[in-house]
């Protein structure tokens, strides 16, 4: 949801910039835009493109060596070059990129207009660029003490970075609600949203905190609040710039499809206790006697990463015998819900920077709330925010729609799930069942992943239905929620799932010759009950997909049939979800859709 970037140096910015920005492009790409620092001025160069059309446009003379820039998920304004960060004061002197909303920023314009300033662009973020400039009241006022004295101004939330023509030794930043993270190179400060456009450059980066500043300089920084400075500590990150390539596979969702044995395998990786059958959480910071004490578990998360915590409830509630639920964490923010000593809540992310999750976690918190993470991104805000949790593994995911981390979400909560279980009345056996069916399934994604031809054609066909149905129960439902989401992401298809029991409480009506269902159908002791659902559907001629097991006797002819392995069935969920990731796939290719970079959306949304 915007990308940030910013560099001081020794090294001509722009070539960093745009490098950076092509990086975090999957955070928004309504438009494109960098500013450097010449000789005497401030050069920008923006507009309403993609990152590598901005980069075949620059300038030739495009010389400076500090810099910033910013890829754009437009919230203010529409997608169009004057709307396009970076954003400049009236009188050119200080350059501003922002990502995040400052929910004041009609009175700052108003004021800023009646005051006689001129305003070129209609986001909130301008009202940053002149107010900063308009904060120099006298020639020893610095750049940090302008940016302060705005910050004093601005409601909202905000990751920004400043460039000061006047001040061009240094670029500061400010974090309130958006991420900011410092890459420290060799001479040289990088600033960006995500590590992703920090790992070419350096693995030592930090994370600000929400309420600090840094001011960055090629020889060092330094961060501070409005009161003091600060002392951070550098951590190392271990994703590498290899990891952010698309692998030669045509896009990043495919690749990330395609990886998902051996993500499994990673989040697996030390964490299976065969001896006594049971799971070794070392970061949840929590012993066995307090997690003993919780009554409850309830999920919090977004979109894809909600569903995960659906199934992620369904799992633990199931095998540990814990009521479990999960709710939209953007939801239950807002409605004042009542905090319980003995629950435990888990936010799932995948970023770990959802700012709806985000501030649940924080509500949570200053409620007296425990809980503890399950996310993918090492050291992002959720991950720091939580008591303890644990970390996904997935490696950095880059197409907007999730598919990995999703899945590595679901291992994530069955690990939990078992660890919560082994503690109270999961029986040994019951733990070497789980163990054995979680070792079991990087193999068997492999084989859902080689019936690729077979779900090509199968998404061509379904591709060409302006509108479908996902059905499930119970454990299924959330696969066919999930599925419903990737294929209405991507494929822009409008597709709504529904408990396959709910199905004759009205959208049967539906049903008919023009409007397909995927049924989510496995062999497990709902069977009859969804086979029963299939004969209703067949008997009023609605096309069907069955997503089920090897050797079900459906009792229809369907028109497509997609067997997966079957796993232990408190797991299903995980390898019924696999073939619907492809399913969506496909049906964009043959739309002719960007797949990675879907309209509308960008990752990791940090704005409400
Ligand atoms: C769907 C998708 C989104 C995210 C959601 C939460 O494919 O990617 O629905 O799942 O925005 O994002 P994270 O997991 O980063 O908190």
């Amino acid at each position: 949801m915007c990308g940030i970037v910013g560099y001081v140096g020794a090294k001509p910015a722009a070539p960093i910039l745009v490098d950076g920005l092509a990086r975090l492009e999957y955070r928004g790409y309504d438009s494109a835009g960098v500013a450097v620092l010449g000789p005497s001025e401030i050069r920008l160069h923006r507009d309403a493109v993609r990152v590598r059309e901005l980069e075949a446009s620059l300038p030739k003379r495009f010389a400076g060596k500090t810099g910033i820039g910013h890829t754009r998920w437009a919230t203010h304004g529409v997608p169009s070059q004057r709307n396009a960060h970076p954003q400049l004061s009236a009188d050119g002197r200080v350059a501003v990129v922002h990502n995040g909303i400052i929910d004041n920023a009609s009175q700052l314009r108003a004021e800023l207009a009646a005051d006689g300033v001129e305003l070129t662009s209609d986001t909130d973020t301008e009202v940053l660029a002149h107010l900063i400039a308009r904060a120099h009241t006298s020639d020893t006022t610095t750049l940090e003490q302008a940016v302060l004295a705005t910050l004093d101004r601005i409601e909202g939330t905000y990751g920004l970075a400043v460039l000061d023509r006047a001040h061009p030794d240094r670029i500061v930043v400010a974090r309130n609600g958006s991420p900011i993270i410092l890459g420290i190179g060799d001479r040289e400060m990088h600033v960006a949203s995500d590590t992703a456009a920090l790992v070419r450059y350096t693995k030592q980066v930090v994370h600000l905190d929400d309420g600090e500043l840094a001011t960055l300089k090629a020889d060092g920084y330094q961060t501070f609040t409005r009161d003091a400075r600060t002392t951070k500590t550098a951590v190392t990150v271990d994703w590498d710039t290899s990891d952010y390539g698309s692998d030669g596979h045509a896009h990043f969702m495919h690749k990330e499809i395609a990886e998902q044995p051996d993500s499994v395998r990673r989040v697996l990786k030390g964490r299976l206790d065969e001896r006594f059958h049971t799971v070794r959480l070392g970061g949840l910071e929590m012993d066995a006697r307090e997690l003993r004490e919780f009554r409850r578990v309830k999920i919090l998360g977004c979109g894809s990463a909600y569903y995960a915590g659906q199934a992620g409830a369904q799992f633990i509630e199931e095998v540990a015998r814990i009521p479990a639920d999960a709710e939209p964490a953007s939801e239950f923010r807002y409605r004042n819900p009542v905090i319980e000593k003995d629950t435990l809540y888990v936010a799932v992310s995948q970023s770990g920077e959802t700012y709806d999750t985000l501030v649940a976690v924080q509500e949570l918190k200053r409620k007296g709330g425990r809980v503890i993470g399950l996310v993918n991104a090492v050291g992002s805000s959720i991950a720091r925010e939580c008591d303890g949790g644990v970390y996904l593994h997935a490696g950095p995911e880059v197409a907007v729609a999730s598919t990995k981390a999703l899945t590595n979400m679901l291992v994530g909560f069955a690990l939990l799930g078992l660890h919560l279980g082994r503690i109270r009345d999961v029986s040994p056996a019951d733990g070497r069942r789980l163990i054995t069916a979680l070792q079991a399934l990087p193999e068997q994604i492999e084989r859902i992943l080689a019936d690729e031809d077979h779900l090509a054609a199968v998404a061509k066909d379904l591709a060409q239905a302006p509108s479908l149905f996902f059905v499930g129960r119970t454990r299924g439902f959330p696969v066919a929620r999930e599925g419903a989401q990737k294929l209405k992401e991507i494929s822009y298809r409008h597709a709504e799932a529904y408990q396959t029991s709910e199905l004759k409480h009205g959208p049967l009506a539906l049903v008919g010759p023009e409007l397909p269902t995927v049924a989510i159908v496995p062999d497990d002791e709902l069977l009859e009950r969804n086979l029963g659902a299939l004969q209703e559907i067949t008997a009023r001629s609605g096309p069907l997909v069955v997503v089920t097991h090897d050797g079900v006797d459906l009792g229809v002819v369907p028109a497509h049939v997609i067997a997966v392995p079957k796993s232990e069935p408190e797991l299903d969920p995980l390898l019924l979800t696999i073939p619907l990731q492809l399913l969506a796939y496909h049906a964009a290719l043959t739309l002719g859709h960007d797949v990675d970079k879907p309209r509308n959306l960008a990752k990791s949304v940090t704005v409400e």
